[in-house]
């Protein structure tokens, strides 16, 4: 077990490097026998197979984890795509420490902080065009749930309340909430929770491996995927659907990309029949590739747009809504002593979470990673497109600083492949992430290309291992 907390936690006033606590020496020496196992429920793990083999981390800093057997990780996935400028950033832990001393909590029900507004306002200068008003949230899944509820209630406020409806697109992904799983489309996520909101309909997926198999850039194929939201208008009328949410690169179900032209269409559809356009930005926000949002990068602005993750560098939770000053000002009317939008988390605009989030952002604009992703883009597509003749490989996608390898599924075991990959990396020194037969990479973006090259080495290596 670790030892009291008690005795290892900073005191008030002493040199960081005096305080830093000696807990990950202690556990490495203790190894994963250190812990009980059996209370803590994981979140999207097999409980039993990880109690039986745990593989536990202790550490973190820069580009690299290190494992309670005392092996360094080489930080392939940026925690859960959220760590980008790296992990253990002094003026990151010092705003938490400053806030937490200053003020640890405050509500923001009809009251409220300014470390809240700095920071709205902060977001407002590098969002996307015309999405200045922000609306904060505990995490990703929060702010999907928070983006189609305000769509809904933006839609009644402009007197269209039979618009209940929301199309999402097949593989998406959008959190946990059931708001998020209902416009979801991958189905382990949905199917022993139904039957989730009602009215919700789905595009089809853009992935295509029998036509774009390796494309270098956006696929080729599949912009008339596009008009499934014609037809889903067609269908159900546009008198009825609020809102149409997408991922604009699809991270969770394995990294798919648009073709071109295709989130430029789904833009002009919903314009045309008075539909919110929602970008889902959890993954692609805050420089994934190589440009601050998505939205910027292919140049198509969402009516609202949902973050989480690098918002605070993964250092506290903490999500945002962006929406249009049309969004927001339709819901800025009636008598003024009446709230507005019945929502909002005990933990919206937190301070501490809002210190963070302000730090992360000075890292961010001083070191110019929010873009950094664009000149990391040639050296990691051809790192990663030099997979293609290891075994199994079937299809690579790459973006920014983001890439899927696409494994051949093992007769009757889906999955097992990418997770035996996966594993291997994890025992010879890279962290990567397996989701389905895809293995997924988005390091931190302050990582370099000789990284690069040994996280492709290490891919390398288990691609040649696994059956
Ligand atoms: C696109 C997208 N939306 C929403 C979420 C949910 O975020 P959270 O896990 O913070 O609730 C995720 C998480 O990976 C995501 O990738």
């Amino acid at each position: 077990m670790y030892p009291s907390t008690a005795c290892v936690l900073p005191a008030r006033g002493l040199p960081h490097e005096i305080l830093t606590p000696k807990l990950p020496e202690l556990c490495m020496k203790l190894g994963s026998n250190a812990h009980n196992l059996d209370h803590y429920w994981m979140p999207f793990t097999a409980n039993r197979e990880f109690k039986a083999k745990p593989r536990m981390l202790v550490e973190a800093r820069g580009m690299h984890y290190t494992t309670d057997d005392g092996r360094t990780l080489l930080d392939g996935t940026a925690g859960l795509w959220c760590v980008m400028a790296g992990h253990g950033r002094q003026e990151i832990a010092d705003a938490a420490q400053r806030q937490l001393l200053t003020m640890d909590y405050a509500p923001n029900f009809q009251m409220g902080h300014g470390l809240a507004f700095d920071f709205a306002k902060q977001l407002a200068a590098i969002a996307p065009h015309g999405l200045d008003r922000v609306f904060f949230t505990g995490s990703g899944s929060e702010s999907v749930d928070t983006a189609l509820k305000i769509a809904l209630a933006f839609q009644r406020s402009r007197g269209q309340g039979a618009r209940t409806r929301f199309i999402g697109r097949e593989k998406g992904y959008h959190g946990v909430g059931f708001g998020g799983i209902s416009v979801g489309g991958l189905i382990n996520n949905r199917r022993v929770f139904g039957p989730l909101l009602p009215g919700v309909d789905h595009m089809r997926h853009t992935l295509d491996i029998a036509r774009n198999a390796f494309s270098p850039c956006l696929p080729e194929h599949g912009l008339e995927l596009a008009e499934d939201l014609e037809r889903a208008v067609a269908l159900h009328g546009a008198e009825t659907i609020a809102a149409v949410i997408v991922e604009p690169v699809a991270g969770s179900a394995g990294v798919i990309l648009p073709p071109p032209g295709y989130l430029e269409r789904v833009r002009e559809i919903a314009t045309k029949h008075g539909i919110l356009l929602i970008f889902d930005e959890v993954i692609t926000g805050f420089g994934r590739l190589g440009t601050a949002f998505a939205a910027d990068y292919f140049g198509v602005m969402p009516d609202i747009m949902t973050t989480a993750k690098g918002l605070t560098n993964g250092a506290l939770p903490m999500g945002a809504v962006f929406c249009s000053r049309h969004v927001h000002d339709t819901l800025m009317t009636g008598p003024e002593q009446l709230i507005e939008l019945f929502h909002g988390y005990t933990y919206s605009g937190h301070p501490v979470a809002c210190a963070v989030g302000l730090a992360t952002l000075e890292i961010y604009q001083r070191e110019g990673l929010l873009t950094r992703g664009a000149a990391l883009a040639g050296h990691w597509q051809k790192a990663f497109h030099s997979l293609r003749d290891c075994p199994h490989v079937i299809d690579i996608r790459t973006i920014g600083v983001m890439a899927g390898v696409e494994l051949q599924p093992r007769n009757g075991a889906p999955g097992a492949r990418a997770h035996e990959a996966y594993l291997h990396c994890f025992y010879n020194g890279q962290l990567v992430r397996a989701t389905g037969d895809t293995l997924a990479f988005s390091p931190p973006l302050i990582v370099t290309e000789a990284q690069i090259d040994e996280l492709v080495a290490g891919v390398r290596a288990a691609l040649l291992t696994v059956a």
